[in-house]
């Protein structure tokens, strides 16, 4: 259905499950390594399309609380990618009016460097209004939830005053809105531990193209298709009037 029948023709948060690095590199015959860099570009081109088509929250997955499965040297390079991009372009995304956060971020093997320049870059933008930006780093869905429970109970709320809204309002950053728009790249159509209580009833879009490969036209394409969706939230749509005299 087209967008009159939703209540925004661009949606207000966009979360990306950037994935396909892996594969990129593999088709190259490259190192993985080499498809997380390849991924900055993408990432920059993203937040510059969603900026600029009115997208209000982005969010970007960029480390799961699985991944610290991977192997020692992947792990250790992705620290120092991240590491480098944050700090590259943070006067590029201050500039940009956007506003900076991380979701996540509580193991001790996170380089101490690292964890540091997120808070700069947070500190940094906490006072800009153009976009919200929340990186989801060291970041699992069921771990935001166990954690919630855990800040409910340890203030004492009694079982029978625990809402779903008083529930989200434990959750990190429970100024988040709901998520409207899931992109994950690369075809692989799963969840991955993301943003679980914020995509209950977001849309998900699956484009085949890998992470690096992923342009501002293919992210306008994601919102395109959205538009054509009708969310109806569990609601019937209203019927349309029918033609001739009404029943007597
Ligand atoms: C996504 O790309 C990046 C991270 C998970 C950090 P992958 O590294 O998962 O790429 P594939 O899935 O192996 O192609
Ligand atoms: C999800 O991708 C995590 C990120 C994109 C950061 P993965 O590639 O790690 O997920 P699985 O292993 O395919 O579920
Ligand atoms: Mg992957």
């Amino acid at each position: 259905m087209p967008a009159s029948h939703g209540p925004r023709a661009v949606p207000r948060h966009v979360a990306c499950v950037m994935d396909g690095n892996g594969r990129w590199a593999a088709q190259r015959e490259l190192p993985r390594t080499s498809g997380h860099r390849a991924a900055e570009t993408t990432v920059i081109d993203v937040v510059e399309a969603a900026r600029a088509a009115g997208v209000e929250w982005l969010s970007l997955y960029a480390f799961s609380t699985e991944n610290w499965r991977r192997p020692t040297a992947e792990v250790d390079q992705l620290m120092h990618l991240v590491r480098r991009v944050v700090r590259k372009h943070a006067p590029l995304l201050h500039a940009r009016g956007i506003r900076c956060r991380f979701l996540g971020v509580a193991d001790p093997r996170i380089p101490p460097a690292l964890t540091r320049d997120f808070a700069d870059l947070t500190t940094l933008t906490e006072a800009n209004r153009g976009m919200t930006l929340t990186v989801a780093f060291d970041h699992g869905g069921r771990q935001d939830i166990v954690a919630a429970a855990r800040s409910l109970i340890r203030e004492g709320v009694p079982a029978d005053a625990v809402t779903e809204r008083s529930f989200a309002a434990h959750l990190p950053f429970p100024d988040t809105p709901d998520v409207d728009l899931v992109i994950r790249t690369s075809g692989e159509q799963r969840i991955s531990n993301f943003m679980l209580w914020q995509v209950a009833y977001a849309e998900w879009v699956f484009p085949p193209v890998l992470w690096p490969d992923f342009r501002a036209p293919h992210f306008l394409d994601c919102l395109h298709a959205y538009r054509r969706r009708e969310r109806r939230f569990g609601a019937v749509r209203p019927e349309p009037p029918r033609g001739g005299s009404t029943p007597t």
